[in-house]
């Protein structure tokens, strides 16, 4: 491991490992030691990388792995990974030229392709959000879950100290916005970036179309018989193509 710095990244120290089991496991010993705010741990590639609900993230060498620790008096709401996603898209679409979407409540999408996720786990006052990038392609067969990888291969034209920094940096000021002014500072955008609007979907067993999210990022179905009904989390499988 060594301590490295990233241009724009003043908030903390960033530990760089060549391998490391998970990022987001490494960081929450660090907080559970009183890290400070701003910590980040990155790594080339993680052999126990963790994707949301138990599924295992696939993170070999040539993608992006870091995690970033926040502190907050208040618990952080699940839909900060929207915002996260949010935060991601915006700068690879105005620095890089990329045209992402988020797929709810935390998948960056590069047309039906996953190409990152994003995971933020609350430890009594303090917030770990990780975040993975595929950035050279993957084998279908390496996933642990049932969608498409995709990649994000321009990216690596720039140096990755340069991306992670830009990252950073703009997923700190949307984490002070979310903490002021919650969710709905971000709705319009979100909806804007979102893969889902208009779309037929099944999620926990219904099945509706995406008509909305709400003020706190909650996905709004309305199905055949128009009945609205809203989520706060689940799993979302497209049912027809965008
Ligand atoms: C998902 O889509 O399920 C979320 C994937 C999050 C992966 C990142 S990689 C860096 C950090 N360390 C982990 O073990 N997981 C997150």
């Amino acid at each position: 491991m060594k301590e490295i710095k990233i241009p724009g990244w003043d908030m903390g120290p960033v530990y760089f490992f060549d391998s490391i089991g998970s990022t987001s496991d490494y960081l929450r010993e660090l907080a559970l030691k009183g890290s400070r705010p701003g910590t980040v741990v990155w790594a080339r590639k993680q052999t126990e990388g963790r994707g949301r609900r138990g599924k295992k993230w696939f993170s070999p060498p040539g993608g992006l792995y870091f995690s970033v620790l926040f502190h907050s008096p208040q618990m952080i709401e699940p839909s900060f990974s929207l915002v996260a996603a949010g935060s991601i898209i915006r700068v690879l679409g105005e620095k890089i030229g990329l045209e992402l979407k988020i797929k709810w409540p935390n998948d960056i999408y590069r047309k039906s392709s996953k190409v990152g996720g994003i995971i933020c786990e609350n430890l009594s006052g303090k917030l770990i959000v990780g975040i993975g990038l595929n950035i050279d392609p993957i084998n279908n067969s390496k996933i642990d879950s049932d969608y498409s990888p995709g990649s994000l291969s321009e990216l690596k034209a720039y140096p990755s100290e340069e991306v992670v920094g830009l990252i950073l940096s703009e997923l700190d000021k949307d984490f002070k916005s979310f903490q002021e002014e919650g969710f709905a500072y971000f709705l319009e955008e979100q909806k804007a970036h979102s893969n889902l609007m208009g779309r037929t979907v099944r999620i926990n067993c219904s099945v509706g179309r995406v008509v909305n999210y709400g003020s706190r990022g909650q996905l709004i179905l309305e199905n055949s018989e128009g009945f609205l009904r809203e989520f706060w989390q689940g799993t979302v499988v497209l049912l027809e193509e965008g």
